[in-house]
């Protein structure tokens, strides 16, 4: 990864490039008006490419020696900018400057802020999936020097870092295809991490799967050659201040089933263990930042296919909790492994439970590609609120209307894993996820939308956007310095 170092004044240093931000009215602010000296033509040159400093706007000029730095990247701050500004200005300074080897930037100073966010934004910015390609791409910024800054600006840059690791930890395994992350293999990585960075680890069989009463995830691992696995991982330190579990959705592909989904788009289904990957994600940075709140993560793996052995619509499945649920549709199994997820992750005995699924179409049609919907109890769902902010993602509450509970009332069993109608789609299954969350504080994530990107913008790629690494991370900050209930 990129090595970040404080450095000195960008007018004092020199690089391939100098990133700097500009606020509304082009304004470049303390630590860049020296370039209005440097290159008397720049404001003009702006002016011309329609640069104004509005957020998202970005001008990449070749300096040709007029400044030791052969090109400057100037990305739009828009008014009064904050933390988040700063991030993306960073992600898109950073995707600007891949081929430049050692890059300077003032983005950290003065703008609203600090530090960690120039870093995490400049990190996630540079994030490219090429793997499978058979020329590798030149390597990416060998040295991101932040301009003048101190070593007191280091320790949430060494944040940043690790945050970031997590993040991009999960979109590599997001970006994936499904035959190279079968539940086995995703478990054997989630081990290897965890080994790596010390979390205790536990991964459970096909055997144990069914001894343990597991049936939501093995009825959907039914059609599947691959068998399931459900991992669950502990972060423990000596002196906890509260106890959290979260829980995140492992569909490696979600062909739908014998309910089978349509062609076109069905690639887009690798990513449906988005929640999973969140989940490794977020608990990797939390180990490696040794935060005191004991953590444990589930992720319940599996593939959602069709075959002789498929789980079929009418079928019924007992969960852990003893539960049972008539499957009306296999293409609504991610709340049938969720049942068995949530239902251990009560067993733990957390004060809070999160969960991250990519769970409807239906949450994505109501919020979008870049929203969130959030679940659950009064407190939990403030706390992952005011997490998802500080953390720069972006969520919105939705209800859960107990008259709503009706729509999966079965005839046969407890509940039906489809609404009666297909309106409210993502609060039904909300509703179904509520059954086997236990009675204490819970909420619950549809990033249905968010966990995929359709196209690049600032810090966030194509492809797997690790959605949710950031706010558990922040949640768990915050519940290390708070405990549970807040009481900072
Ligand atoms: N994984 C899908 C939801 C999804 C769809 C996520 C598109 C991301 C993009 C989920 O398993 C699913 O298929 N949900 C169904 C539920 C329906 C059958 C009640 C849906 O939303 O259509
Ligand atoms: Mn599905
Ligand atoms: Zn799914």
């Amino acid at each position: 990864m990129t090595e970040i170092t404080t450095g000195p004044e960008a007018a004092d240093g020199s690089g391939d490039a100098l990133v700097v931000g500009a606020t509304a009215g082009r304004d470049l602010g303390a630590h860049a008006a020296w370039l209005n000296g440097a290159m008397p033509w720049l404001g003009g040159h702006l002016e011309q490419a329609e640069f104004d400093g509005k957020p998202g706007q970005k001008a990449v000029i070749t300096t040709g020696g007029a400044i030791p730095y052969a090109t400057l990247v100037v990305v739009g701050l828009g008014e009064d900018p904050g933390a988040e500004r700063v991030r993306r200005a960073a992600g898109s300074g950073g995707r600007a400057t891949t081929r430049a080897v050692k890059v300077a930037t003032t983005l950290h100073a003065g703008l609203g802020g600090d530090a960690g966010d120039a870093a995490l934004g400049f990190l996630l910015g540079q994030y490219t999936f090429h793997r499978h390609k058979s020329e590798q791409k030149p390597t990416l910024t060998e040295t991101l020097v932040l301009a003048g800054a101190s070593d007191d600006d280091l320790a949430a840059v060494r944040r940043s870092e690790v945050v970031a690791e997590g993040v991009m930890m999960a979109r590599d395994l997001i970006n994936e295809p499904a035959m190279e992350k079968s539940p086995a293999v995703l478990a054997s990585i989630a081990s290897e991490m965890a080994a790596e960075v010390g979390l205790r680890i536990d991964v459970l069989d096909e055997a144990q799967i069914e001894e343990m009463g597991l049936g939501g995830l093995r009825g959907v691992s039914l059609g599947a050659a691959n068998p399931p696995r459900l991992v669950r991982m502990w972060h423990e330190p000596e002196d906890p201040k509260a106890f959290l579990a979260i829980v995140g959705k492992g569909i490696v592909f979600d062909s739908g089933g014998l309910s089978i989904k349509p062609a076109s788009g069905m690639e887009d289904m690798k990513t449906d263990m988005s929640g999973a990957a969140a989940v490794f994600g977020a608990m990797r940075a939390i180990a490696r930042l040794g935060l005191p709140v004991r953590v444990v993560g589930i992720a319940p793996l599996t593939e959602n296919m069709p075959g002789g052995a498929a789980l079929r619509p009418g079928d019924v499945l007992k969960a852990r909790n003893g539960k049972t649920i008539e499957v009306l549709n296999t293409d609504a199994e991610g709340r049938l492994v969720l049942a068995d997820g949530l239902s251990l992750a009560v067993e733990e005995g957390p004060d809070l439970i999160v969960d991250m699924a990519t769970l409807t179409g239906a949450c994505h049609v109501a919020l979008g590609d870049h929203i969130a919907g959030l679940f659950g109890t009064d407190a939990a769902t403030s706390a992952v609120a005011d997490a998802a902010e500080t953390a720069g993602e972006r969520v919105w509450r939705l209800p859960l209307p107990s008259d709503y509970r009706k729509q999966i009332d079965s005839e046969i069993a407890d509940m039906r894993n489809t609404g009666k109608t297909r309106w409210g789609g993502a609060i039904t299954a909300a509703l179904l996820l509520k059954e086997f969350a236990g009675d204490g504080a819970w909420a619950h994530l549809d990033i249905a939308g968010p966990a995929r990107s359709t196209d690049a913008q600032h810090y966030i790629p194509k492809g797997g956007t690790g959605f949710g690494v950031r706010t558990m991370v922040a949640l768990a900050e915050r519940m290390a310095s708070d405990g549970w209930p807040a009481s900072g």
